[in-house]
């Protein structure tokens, strides 16, 4: 039985409609970790930065996304979990997560035509086609997938839950979110197919539902399965103007039948976020000055849906203060507090709100490398590459260091990867 109660409070259980219980509210959502070579295997960093998260208290943490298809990589340094090979790692990942009673689960993902041209110049898609805009020469034009295919990475996704189980994570999320592949079948602009996985909705949304329904038939009955969706395809924070919506894209009508048809089928939760790789849901290197600006994000769709579901929802973004956390939950927009990257300046920040009844603010610091044309140059890739060398310093048993200035981030990024890891802005910059 789920347990939906109004005026919860971050620190209680939350019981999940497989049966489930979590120990409290915080839910650390996906990030990836990009501490994976180029075998996409996981290794003791992972248990490290893990062990460190579980001990920080949180009930849920949901694994970086782990792909299905190791030749598919949404970036570098992606930990690929399509066979058995690296088991045992996967094991010892799985068992840091889950110490001090902390659920640890594995988000599997496929990029579809969102794998950058630098490590995939065969990527797959719904449609051929390239990504419009001034994002499409970052990517190479994708080959429509035939329904053998799709069959295919069907299985995959259902495989690699299997092998998470197997190792010993206790649940597994669905990326259906951000623009990757689940995304771009949901949306009538990536997906102009004429089978039956396109055109109406319930056909675009076949794809994702046949990979729910596969997912739940290799994890069984009683094995959280949730779910990342967008709100709409344009996160409706930074909405400031109609030319803003993506005319006929995947929009907050179509993502909420969606959602109820997810609970018709026995999802266990609903991650709530919203964005793509051309309009990300990170929008600026403006750090806490963006928070305050945006506030917690989606919080409009999210009291939009209130009452609507009865599955448990995680709002994920701008979530920094335990007032904003709590409110939340008394205003019962939603369940579990999705947050990412205040986990990786403060991996204790659950113990200090509980524990400590800590009433501050985390501040993220604005990333810069001093200089200005860089900056707009790198972009994401600059925000990305910090937090990652953030995840990178706690797996190595250091402290998250706030101070660190951008450029050093982005020559962690190319020394971790190569130029691979700047591919997208440094092209734009060629141009
Ligand atoms: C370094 C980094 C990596 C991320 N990787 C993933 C990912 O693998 N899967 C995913 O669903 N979201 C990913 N995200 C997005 C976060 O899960 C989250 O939706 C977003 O950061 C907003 O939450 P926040 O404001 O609490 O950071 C990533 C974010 C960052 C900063």
């Amino acid at each position: 039985m789920t347990t939906i109660t109004a005026n919860a409070s971050v620190a209680e259980p939350l019981t999940l409609p497989c049966g489930v219980t979590v120990k409290n509210r915080f839910y650390k959502s996906a990030m990836n970790e990009a501490l994976a070579g180029r075998d996409c295997a996981p290794s003791e960093a992972h248990a490290r930065l893990y062990r460190e998260w579980a001990h920080g208290g949180a009930g849920v943490l949901v694994t970086g996304n782990v792909m299905v298809d190791h030749t598919q990589l949404g970036e570098p340094g992606n930990v690929a979990g399509e066979d058995e090979r690296d088991l045992a790692m996967l094991r010892r990942w799985a068992a840091a997560g889950t110490e001090n009673g902390a659920h640890c689960w594995m988000q599997i993902n496929h990029p579809g035509r969102q794998s950058p041209i630098t490590i995939n110049p065969h990527p797959l898609a719904p449609s051929a086609g390239k990504i419009d805009g001034e994002y499409g020469r970052f990517f190479a034009e994708p080959t429509e997938l035939t329904r053998d295919q799709i069959r295919g990475i069907i299985r995959r996704f259902a495989n690699t839950a299997r092998i998470a189980k197997k190792a010993g994570f206790t649940g597994v999320e669905i990326h259906a979110a951000h623009g990757y592949l689940i995304n771009q079948f949901l949306s009538p602009l990536d997906n102009r197919r004429t089978d039956e996985y396109g055109g109406s909705l319930a056909n675009r949304a076949r794809f994702l539902f046949d990979v729910f329904e596969a997912v739940r038939e290799a994890v069984g009955p009683e094995f959280p399965i949730a779910v990342k969706l967008n709100s709409s395809d344009v996160p409706i924070a930074v909405k400031v103007n109609e030319r803003d919506d993506a005319p006929g894209g995947f929009n907050e009508e179509e993502s909420i039948w969606v959602m109820k048809q997810l609970e018709a089928r026995g999802v266990d939760l609903i991650d709530i976020s919203g964005g793509t790789y051309a309009k990300p849901v990170i929008q600026t290197n403006d750090g806490a000055a963006e928070d305050r600006r945006r506030g917690v994000y989606f919080t409009d769709f999210a009291r939009r849906i209130k009452g609507e579901l009865t599955v448990p929802v995680a709002l994920t973004g701008g979530f920094r203060n335990a007032a904003d956390m709590n409110r939340a939950l008394n205003d019962n927009i939603t369940q579990m507090i999705g947050i990412a990257r205040p986990f990786a300046l403060m991996p204790d920040l659950t113990n200090r709100i509980i524990r400590d009844g800590w009433q501050g603010s985390v501040d993220l610091p604005r990333i810069t490398t001093g200089i200005t044309s860089l900056d707009k140059t790198f972009g994401g890739v600059l925000v990305i590459s910090w937090f990652e060398l953030q995840m990178h310093r706690i797996a190595q048993d250091r402290r998250p260091a706030p101070h660190i200035g951008g450029m050093r981030a982005l020559l962690f990024a190319v020394k971790q990867h190569g130029p691979a890891a700047l591919a997208p802005r440094r092209r734009k910059g060629r141009q």
